[in-house]
């Protein structure tokens, strides 16, 4: 975990699906928590905004019933406005002031049930607040309390370079960034990045919110309030069915699609942790297995960086 030196698993768990995405079935959920602390995964990343809190509260249950086993946690700040992501124009007194930083980071640990979160990291931000010594406090006074152990920024999708000002503040100890076979592009700059500053990566959505998990095709519909209705609107859905069906084509006949995708995001040497978003534990044993296999061949890489899609922020990228 960068020069946070904490022993991180390969494979982390991303807790959103399981507050807001549609069909989730709790006892799947828990079946699979306990899978993957049985099975070695010591990072967990959630956020206050996953269902208000009550994605913190299913992983503080999960890291009470193991009190001998070190589970890391991550959780996120909401902005104060509550727009996802954040626009150049929002201010740090818009998203992130210092009150607002106290209030949520005290929700976050009392929905947690601990007495300190791992790592608290900021849902949305702007480079341009870097420099601003109102988030810097406000954060080191937690850390100096013991209430936090680290600060972590989560950079808006498709903005990868929208944070480096910040990390080189030396006040930020990991980067969580959307990465996987689609979007490349932190690999351009921000992982060397962080690399020279020893900042970790949590790499995000690695299956692209499930298109490279085989989970979405050309007919799918998702139902009102589920936020993949919006991502996978009719200006990405038809595109992205095409894409995942030349890049299956592409693959050797005897390859799996969600293996593939996942081993692809850890063979980046800057990647501290790759946080799928699981609700099964068929798909914790799939993703545990796909981690055992290593990294990608090279030549391997080579093939799936032909798979690239630089895509620009717009109205439904949330
Ligand atoms: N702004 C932010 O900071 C932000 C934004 C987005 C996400 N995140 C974090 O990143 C995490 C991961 O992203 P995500 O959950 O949005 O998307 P994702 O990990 O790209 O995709 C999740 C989808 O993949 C499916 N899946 C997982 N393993 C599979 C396997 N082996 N075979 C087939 N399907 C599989 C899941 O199914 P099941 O759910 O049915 O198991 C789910 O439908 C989130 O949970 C959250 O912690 C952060």
């Amino acid at each position: 975990m960068g020069r946070l030196g904490w022993p991180v698993s390969a494979l982390g768990y991303g807790m959103w699906g399981l507050a807001n995405w549609s069909g989730t079935d709790r006892d799947a959920v828990d079946a699979a928590l306990e899978e993957a602390v049985a099975a070695g995964v010591t990072f967990f990343d959630t956020a206050w905004g996953y269902g208000r809190g009550a994605s913190e509260r299913v992983l503080g249950q999960i890291v009470r019933a193991h009190p001998a086993r070190r589970l890391f946690t991550a959780t996120k700040l909401p902005p104060k406005n509550l727009q996802w992501p954040s626009r150049r124009e929002y201010t740090l007194d818009d998203c992130f002031p210092a009150d607002h930083i106290r209030e949520y980071a005290e929700k976050s640990l009392e929905n947690l049930g601990l007495p300190r979160v791992d790592l608290l990291q900021f849902h949305v931000w702007e480079d341009g607040w870097a420099r601003d010594e109102r988030w810097q406090r406000a954060m080191d006074d937690l850390r100096r309390e013991g209430l936090i152990g680290a600060v972590g920024v989560s950079v808006n999708r498709w903005e990868p370079t929208n944070c480096l000002e910040t990390l080189r503040t030396g006040l930020v100890d990991a980067v969580q960034v959307i990465y996987n076979i689609f979007d490349q592009s932190p690999a351009d700059e921000l992982f060397s990045v962080c690399q020279q500053l020893g900042v970790a990566v949590i790499a995000r959505v690695p299956f692209d919110e499930g298109s490279l998990a085989g989970q979405v095709h050309a007919d799918s519909v998702f139902p009102e309030g589920d936020f993949r209705r919006i991502y996978f609107g009719p200006e990405n859905l038809g595109p992205t069915a095409q894409r995942v069906e030349a890049l299956r084509a592409a693959l050797p006949d005897d390859a799996v699609l969600p293996e593939v995708a996942l081993r692809f995001c850890f063979s980046h040497p800057a990647v501290s942790t790759v946080i799928p978003g699981m609700r099964r534990p068929a798909h914790v044993r799939a993703n545990v297995n796909a981690v055992a296999r290593g990294a990608l061949a090279p030549e391997q890489l080579a093939l799936l960086r032909m798979h690239r899609w630089d895509r620009t922020p717009t109205a439904w990228s949330l």
